[in-house]
Parts: C-alpha cells; structure tokens; sequence
C-alpha cells in the first residue's frame, strides 16, 4: 500500500468518507469497527463496484488495531450520533469512552499518524484525542469550520441566486450551537455580505446554518449527516497529502492564539503535509470576538465533563 488512510467507524461518515478515498483514488483504505461483519460487508460493496469504476485501490474492514499500522492519516468517526433532540454535547460522556479507547491504539500502532477527529461533541473529543496520543498539536486537527461553512455558502449561494464560488466566508468558534459566522469575514463576489444581503434574512440563514446538522437530524429520524461531513474531510486529508497549505477552519489546539490556551476550537488554519502548519490570526469585529469567547466558554463546559 503505497499510501494507507485508515478510518475509524465504519458508520455513515466512515463509510461514506471511505468511498470517497477510494473513488478518488487518493488512497487505499483500513475500515476499523467494533461492528467487524457490518464493515465487511461495506467494504465488499465497494469493492464491488471498484471495476465499473475503474480504480485500482483496496480496502480493508477489520476490527483489529494492528492493520492501521503505517497509515499515513487515520478519521475518527467512531460514536454514537445525536438523536432527535439530543445536543452535542449530551454526547460527550459515552463518546469520550470510545474516543479514549481509539486513541490508545492509534498512540500505539500508528504514532507517526495525523489524526483527523469527526466524533462530536467535535472539539472536545479532538482535545481528547489530543491528550490521549501524546501527538504534536500539529497532527491532531478536527472537522468543524469546513462543514459549517461549505453550509453557509450553500445557503447563502441558493438565497442570492449566485455560484457557490463566488461566496467566500470563514465560521470558527465551537462545532455546536455557539458557531460563529464571522460576517466581517464573508463576501459575495468580493463583495461585504452586509451590502447585498438584508439584515433580517441574513440573521435568519446564519440561523439556519447554525441548526443546519439538528434539521438534517429531524428529517433523517435516525442518524445525522454523513454527505458533506464526509466531504470536509475528504478536503481536508486532500490538502494534507497534496501540501497545498491552504488555509481552512479546522479544530485547532491554541497556545495563546486569539487570547486562548489549552483547548481545542475552530480557527483558520494552513494545512499542509505537517497538518496544522499553522494557526492564522483574523482580525474579528469587537461582535464577533464576544461570540467566540461566548463560544470558547460551551467548549470548556464539554471539557469539564471529560477531566
Ligand atoms: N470502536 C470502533 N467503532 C465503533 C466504536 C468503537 N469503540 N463504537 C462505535 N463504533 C462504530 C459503530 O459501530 C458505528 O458503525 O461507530 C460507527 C458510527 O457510525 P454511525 O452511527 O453511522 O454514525 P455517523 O453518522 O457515521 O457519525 C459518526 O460523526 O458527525 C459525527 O456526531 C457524529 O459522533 C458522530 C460521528
């Protein structure tokens, strides 16, 4: 195997991510389950369907730790997902359980990963992942900002009637309730969002970008959103293996950055073959700088309850 992604979950996002990986022929694919039956079957699926595609590369179920072994990049997506209802962050205690056991064996079999953490309560869970391998803050990153804000530019293209391309913005803070929608940071074809959008309706889609996973919840009944979760990811392990250095809003660990320490939460970020190359300092309204202390302070409070 030449280059290994190893992908813990073979849930809706693991397994979605994973054929992503391996249609995109970026790289061949370990799927680690507790389910081991469950995660073979999908992997022969895909296998399966690897000649009509036309890709060479393999993949792997297992539930065993020894076969992520030399991945390059290993995805937490191992957890229990939200119920109708359920915050993030009533998720914090059973998920940390399995988080804790997952990062043990990566910290044993693959110390030399990057590691990239999808489970929620997601910035919690990162720190956790963080503490647990003893790795470089550099190699342990979450999935927050990417998703958060490939919604709002979705929202905010359908609502201006624009391509998706021409919209630009940044959302950091927490991976929950408390996101921030940077707006002084959110353009339409280089345009200030505030100068083409009205104020009650821009409120209203930040709103909705916001609660964008919760109303995905609702409608599923069962289960949460696995296309564009899996598709940030997908984003960034591309800009990991290709070094492009492009900066995105992952989870980070801050040492002082944005007057904070010790935690994880989303910030831009340049992502590169190192990871985190390194944490970039935006300038943010004085508005949007109270929200993401505001932000800072939810995320402390789901720490609290893994300590
Ligand atoms: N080790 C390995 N796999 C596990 C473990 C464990 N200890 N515990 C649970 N799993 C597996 C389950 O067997 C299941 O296949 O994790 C998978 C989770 O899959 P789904 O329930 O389909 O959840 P999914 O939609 O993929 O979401 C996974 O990502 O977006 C977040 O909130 C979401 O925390 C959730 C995670």
């Amino acid at each position: 195997m030449d280059r290994k992604i190893a992908v813990i979950g073979a849930g809706a996002v693991g397994a979605t991510l994973a054929q992503r990986i391996l249609e995109s022929g970026i790289a061949d694919v370990v799927l680690v389950d507790i389910a081991k039956n469950m995660a073979i079957g999908k992997a022969f699926d895909l296998l399966d369907a690897a000649p009509m595609l036309g890709h060479e590369r393999t993949i792997k179920a297992t539930d065993n730790y020894e076969d992520i072994r030399s991945s390059r990049i290993i995805v937490i997506t191992a957890g229990l997902t939200r119920k109708p209802g359920m915050t993030r962050e009533d998720l914090v205690a059973k998920n940390a359980a399995i988080v804790r056991e997952v990062s043990n064996n990566i910290k044993e079999k693959a110390p030399d990963a990057l590691v990239i953490v999808v489970t929620n309560p997601l910035d919690a869970m990162t720190y956790l992942t963080y503490k647990t391998t003893g790795f470089t803050k550099q190699r342990v990153m979450g999935m927050a900002g990417v998703l958060d804000g490939s919604r709002f530019i979705e929202l905010l293209a359908d609502e201006l009637k624009v391509p998706r391309s021409s919209v630009k913005t940044l959302i950091l803070g927490s991976h929950g309730d408390t996101m921030v929608a940077a707006l002084s940071h959110t353009t339409v074809n280089g345009k200030r969002i505030q100068d083409v959008l009205a104020k009650d309706k821009l409120e209203k889609i930040v709103k909705r970008t916001c609660d964008r996973g919760a109303e995905i919840v609702s409608l599923f009944g069962t289960g949460s959103a696995y296309y564009s979760p899996s598709a940030a990811v997908y984003k960034m392990i591309t800009a990991i293996l290709d070094d492009t250095k492009e900066t995105m809003a992952v989870s980070a660990y801050l040492e002082g950055e944005y007057g904070l320490k010790d935690m994880y939460i989303g910030v831009p970020c340049r992502i590169g073959k190192n990871g985190i190359e390194n944490v970039v300092e935006v300038d943010l309204s004085t508005d949007e700088k109270s929200a993401f202390l505001k932000s800072a302070q939810a995320i402390k409070s789901s720490l609290e309850l893994i300590k």
